[in-house]
């Protein structure tokens, strides 16, 4: 069976740990599915647009006429306003219906995810609608630490946030996280006391992401 890695990075650094992990994770799945179609998308380096008005317009037309396949939103367009509103989502929305694995690469902004993913998924968002069936891999990077029993637990609105919107809005049951933590020991001196905790922190990430990578599905 061949199958679809779509790929997307989110940090707004070029030397980022995010995007050193997801790459780890994208070169390891290609090598294990040789014949398997990849795409990738910078969001950071090329955003999309936010949603707009007409935008709006379509996702009401879509929840007013119960619209629940994807193959059929077109149907929303009435406007040329929304034909241009359409011609940004259907490319985005066209990735994600391909792909059995949706790979994220994405950096911990403000205790959530970056406006430019956020913005992503704003586009591709649709009343009702499954990506069932889809594997979601999320490889995030965070300058603090927000494990199990840390201070900070509470405060990760990130992986909380995507875990919950995948499965309570697209209905997957299949979402992976693997995070790399504390980075900000690489850069704020009143952390250099916690650089071997990060480094063992990324280390454990990179094999984590090599092994999911890897794995024959
Ligand atoms: C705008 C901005 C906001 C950030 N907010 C947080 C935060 O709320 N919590 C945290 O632990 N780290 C925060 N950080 C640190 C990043 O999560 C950290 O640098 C991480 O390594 C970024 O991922 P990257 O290396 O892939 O760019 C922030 C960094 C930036 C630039």
């Amino acid at each position: 069976m061949s199958r679809n890695l779509l790929h997307l990075d989110a940090s707004a650094r070029r030397n980022s740990l995010s995007r050193r992990l997801s790459a780890a994770f994208a070169d390891a799945w290609r090598a294990a599915h040789p014949g398997g179609g990849y795409v990738y998308r910078d969001l950071a380096a090329d955003p999309v647009p936010h949603i707009d008005e007409a935008w709006t317009q379509l996702c009401d037309h879509v929840l007013e006429h119960e619209i629940t396949e994807i193959g059929r939103y077109a149907e929303a367009v009435r406007t040329p306003g929304q034909a241009r509103a359409w011609s940004i989502v259907e490319p985005l929305l066209s990735e994600v219906v391909a792909a059995d694995v949706v790979l994220i690469g994405t950096p911990m902004y403000n205790f959530s995810v970056p406006a430019a993913l956020k913005a992503w998924i704003d586009q591709i968002t649709f009343p009702r609608m499954s990506l069932k069936g889809r594997r979601f891999v999320v490889v995030a990077a965070r300058g603090g630490a927000y494990g199990p029993g840390t201070p900070r637990a509470p405060f990760d609105h990130q992986e909380r946030y995507l875990r919950d919107f995948f499965g309570g809005h697209f209905g997957v049951d299949d979402a992976v996280f693997v995070n790399a933590e504390l980075s900000n020991a690489l850069i704020d001196p009143r952390l250099a006391h916690l650089r071997a905790e990060h480094a063992d922190s990324y280390e454990a990430a990179l094999a984590a992401v090599r092994a999911l990578g890897g794995e024959a599905s």
